[in-house]
């Protein structure tokens, strides 16, 4: 590419920086010095260029206060950005650190985002059946809250979480209330672990596929991610895994995991621990799922069976209450949970008290296991209607699924051929949402696979809903099989 630049300088009239300037940027812009390369030094490419080692310094040094290169000393010069298309002055995409630009999909930002969208049928986004939230007995609590504890609720609360919900999760979960740490929510959880237990470097094992939210926070942190496959759940290849890869931890979600919805059974969470304890390597246990079987109850989790201390077990109030609520917690060994709140105290000092205050109270006085009972029914009984919507309105072999027995998710195999991205388009046109299979896999994989969240529309909409699918999954197939045909 710099050859280019040599040929078309000689033959130009304009200011020398200038013109080094715009040629430059023209070649950032198609791509030919892509983000991440490496300029000549500045000495060599004016010597290159014939031109004064001055007039290579202002071109680099304008080029960096538009954002698009930037220099390291002792490293030399990087193109760090395209120009913004918008044309303004200030390249900002260039001044962002380059471990925030290391986790850059928006799929979630999006799935949320459509979730939110009174237009849209969300099945995208995780999210219980949040037109049977309990008001009444929130209400109740927040009042007492703030007849009872309004003090402690508008000061500063301890980074930890408050002792009286530490000590409400601590007994539901019966363990020790100093192993308990309030977070906002798991995906929190997950950022503080992957700041406190990764360097950029580190091999992590994760389910294959898995929750996205984790493949960012750890791809974020700089982690080589090594995805190892839930459906086949092949204890030699994990522990060929572990030999190969040395991993500084395994991150998996067990139970009614989140995209497929499988359960990992007890043989193989026995398995599991043993291995970790074999090699040293902690796990990292989502539990976000673990209660919302539909009849019967999961294994014990990998914290419950858990001799070596060696298990971090994650959890939250989003997907058994509300993911407004941003309530979560995590439950580890004392020395970790007091390391997670020095790193969390930097970003978030504590989570908030009113929803920790009344959570305590919800726990303590039942309504939450009430609450929970009827969340199993009312899903089981959304899961089932999807299904039959499905039987009734999708081709044959158009969606392939395994029966969920919990969680929240139907994680479907499209047919051969058949893009989940191709298909969301038509669904979005048609005010449908879902998850693209792809978004769950930290390597180029499940372009035919896709999520559907069967908890979050109302029951007399899921039809609707999947007629919409039916018709996207239609309109992409003879979309296919025209340019097939041509
Ligand atoms: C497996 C898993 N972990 C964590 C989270 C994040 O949950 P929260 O809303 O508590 O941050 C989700 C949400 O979808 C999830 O599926």
């Amino acid at each position: 590419m710099i050859q280019q630049i040599e040929r078309h300088f000689e033959r130009d009239a304009r200011p020398l920086y200038a013109h080094l300037v715009s040629l430059l940027e023209s070649a950032i812009a198609r791509g030919e010095l892509p983000s991440g390369s490496r300029l000549p030094p500045e000495r060599e490419l004016a010597s290159r260029l014939r031109i004064s080692r001055t007039t290579v310094v202002s071109a680099y040094r304008e080029l960096e206060s538009k954002g698009l290169l930037r220099g390291y000393v002792g490293r030399g010069t990087f193109v760090c950005a395209a120009p913004e298309p918008s044309g303004t002055p200030f390249a900002w995409r260039g001044k962002i650190a380059s471990a925030a630009l290391r986790s850059n999909d928006p799929t979630m930002r999006d799935a949320i985002r459509h979730s939110s969208d009174a237009r849209m049928l969300s099945l995208a986004a995780g999210e219980p059946a949040l037109d049977r939230f309990p008001t009444d007995a929130f209400q109740r609590a927040i009042d007492q809250v703030l007849k009872k504890d309004a003090n402690a609720t508008w000061r500063h609360g301890p980074t930890e979480g408050q002792p009286a919900l530490r000590e409400a999760i601590a007994e539901r979960f019966r363990v020790p209330a100093d192993s308990v740490l309030i977070i906002a929510g798991a995906q929190q959880g997950l950022d503080l672990l992957a700041r406190c237990l990764i360097d950029p470097g580190d091999a992590v094992i994760i389910d294959r596929p898995g929750y996205l939210g984790a493949i960012q926070s750890f791809r974020a942190a700089g982690a080589k991610l090594i995805g190892w496959d839930v459906l086949r759940a092949d204890v030699d290849e994990l522990e060929d895994l572990l030999v190969r890869y040395r991993p500084k931890l395994i991150y998996t979600n067990p139970t009614f995991q989140n995209p497929t919805g499988i359960t990992m059974p007890i043989r193989m969470r026995r398995e599991l621990l043993k291995l970790a304890e074999r090699y040293r390597v902690p796990i990292v246990e989502d539990g976000t799922y673990g209660e919302l079987y539909f009849n019967e109850a999961p294994p014990p989790s990998l914290h419950e069976l858990d001799v070596q201390n060696l298990v971090i077990h994650l959890n939250s109030f989003s997907k058994v209450l509300a993911p407004g609520l941003r309530l979560g917690w995590l439950c580890a060994t004392p020395s970790i949970v007091d390391q997670i709140a020095m790193i969390k105290q930097r970003l978030d000092p504590h989570t908030q008290n009113l929803v920790q205050f009344a959570m305590a109270r919800l726990i303590k006085d039942g309504s939450f296991d009430t609450h929970l009972r009827m969340l199993r029914g009312e899903h089981a009984r959304r899961c089932g209607q999807m299904l039959t919507a499905i039987q009734k309105h999708v081709s044959p072999g158009g969606l392939r699924f395994a029966r969920p027995q919990g969680g929240l998710y139907l994680w479907c195999r499209l047919m051969r051929g058949v893009n989940a991205r191709t298909v969301l388009q038509h669904a979005l046109a048609q005010g449908l949402a879902f998850v693209p299979g792809d978004a769950f896999y930290a390597d180029p994989a499940g372009e035919s696979e896709l999520r559907l969240c069967f908890s979050s529309v109302l029951p007399s909409a899921i039809e609707e809903a999947v007629k919409k699918l039916a018709s996207s999954l239609q309109g992409t197939r003879t979309r296919a099989e025209l340019v097939a045909i041509a």
